[in-house]
């Protein structure tokens, strides 16, 4: 018998299967399950975290707060307990913490180490390992951590943390809600008040848990900017935390609903953050039905039920500042410009670049392989759709789309053999399980109905 290899990549041909129908529930915020682990990893005492995300990212995380430890354990089906050390008692790990894939779990835990008297070595796939970290070691080496990385920033890299950090005044160069929490939970074990200041607002996740957890924060909003103080050393308290649904996970959905023809479906417990849900207002502006049911609050965080017909759909000009409450689902969103009517511009997208792959440039191959019009331009893509008619799709005898170790790219190129004529051969499923391990199961479920 031959032996598996787990290295292997496991291609899949994705194709028209009709319309979507029935009722799915998308699993667990990712942003929000990674703050989730972290914080009861830090507050003294039991936490329980109900609606975690069990993706391969969000239990890189649970590794590493093990690792420097906390307690972390499965007591059932997306239910947790986290017994937590306390801030600024993170143990030093014994080996380096592997990040696997995960950029959002390397940049929060950067920020964590940095102010704890440990040191700390990353390492992480290769995809992960081509990602800049210079935007977190840079503020954070103003508070005193110190970094040996590899060249140009990227891991494997080792974080001296500082004993004791100073606090600093830190104005985000990038809008990033990685880089505006790897300061905040540095932070938290610094005394004295540490302050960012966003210019373009981001995912709010880490501010509104920080404060949940008891840590004293506060956000002034100035002229446009957000001025986020938090005050170290804190005290976190332990919390009974539900994870909501994941509105980027619900995003592949909503696309492949809007865009097959006949489909009507439910997608429940979907947050609708502001600071993460621009998607969907995108898309409304293109003409697709979606429809808000059932409205009500799950950990803190607004959520709905969302009602989903096919529609036709128009290009449009998206507005850029649209962009970072959005920001994880252009790939997506790239699907559905390649079937609306007209054309579709997207500007303003240069931190796609440097995401789990150059999503523009990614993003651009693999939807031209399948026969859609698209022009790559600097900051964003053009893409001409083709009215409601199918993409053509890949044939048989051509190379698959190379999804590059991108969970993002695998799935929106799902959605796009769901509405080709031919299907679409997509070279690697695997790295949808960082993120969505049941995609594949759920599609199913609704296009089998
Ligand atoms: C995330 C922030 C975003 C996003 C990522 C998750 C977070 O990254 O793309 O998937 O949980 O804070 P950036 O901060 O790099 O924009």
């Amino acid at each position: 018998m031959q032996a598996t290899d787990p290295t292997a990549m496991h291609p899949r041909r994705f194709v028209a299967s009709g319309p979507l129908r029935g009722t799915i529930r998308v699993p667990g915020d990712k942003s929000i399950s990674h703050r989730a682990i972290m914080l009861s990893a830090l507050a003294v005492g039991e936490s329980r975290i109900t609606g975690l995300l069990e993706g391969e990212d969000v239990l890189s995380t649970a590794a590493a707060m093990r690792a420097m430890g906390a307690q972390v354990e499965r007591t059932g089906e997306g239910e947790w307990r986290v017994n937590g050390v306390g801030v600024g008692a993170l143990l030093q790990p014994g080996q380096a913490l592997d990040m696997g894939n995960s950029g959002t779990s390397t940049r929060l835990l950067m920020g964590l180490v940095a102010s704890h008297p440990i040191t700390a070595t990353f390492i992480g796939d290769a995809s992960l390992s081509k990602r800049p970290m210079g935007r977190v070691m840079e503020p954070l080496a103003q508070m005193g951590a110190e970094f040996t990385a590899s060249d140009g920033g990227t891991l494997p890299l080792m974080v001296r943390g500082a004993q004791p950090a100073v606090p600093i005044e830190y104005r985000l160069p990038v809008a990033s809600a990685q880089v505006k929490s790897a300061v905040l939970l540095a932070g938290l074990n610094t005394r004295g008040i540490t302050t960012v200041i966003e210019p373009v607002p981001t995912r709010d996740h880490s501010e509104r848990m920080l404060r949940g957890f008891g840590a004293d924060l506060t956000v002034e909003e100035n002229g446009g900017e957000r001025i986020i103080r938090i005050r170290g050393e804190a005290d976190l308290s332990p919390q009974q935390i539900v994870v909501p649904g994941d509105p980027s996970s619900a995003a592949f959905f909503v696309v492949a609903a809007l865009l097959a023809g006949g489909s009507d479906c439910v997608i429940e417990n979907v947050g609708l953050n502001p600071t993460r849900a621009a998607l969907f207002t995108v898309l409304r502006q293109m003409g697709g039905q979606i429809e808000e049911l059932n409205r009500r609050e799950v950990g803190g965080e607004p959520v709905a039920d969302l009602r989903v017909r096919h529609s036709a759909l128009s290009g449009i000009e998206v507005d850029p500042a649209l962009a970072p409450a959005m920001i994880d689902e252009f790939p997506v969103l790239f699907v559905a410009a390649s079937l609306a009517s007209g054309r579709t511009v997207t500007t303003g997208l240069e931190e796609l670049r440097v995401k789990e792959s150059d999503r523009l440039a990614v993003m651009a191959s693999a939807l031209t392989a399948a026969g859609a019009r698209v022009e790559e331009r600097e900051d964003g893509l053009v893409i001409e759709g083709t009215g409601g008619d199918p993409l053509p799709g890949t044939s048989t005898d051509r190379a698959p789309v190379a999804t590059h170790l991108d969970h993002r790219i695998a799935m929106s190129m799902a959605v796009a053999g769901l509405v080709s004529r031919d299907g679409v051969e997509v070279d690697d499923t695997r790295p949808i399980a960082t993120s969505f391990p049941n995609f594949i199961a759920l599609l199913e479920s609704l296009t089998a109905q």
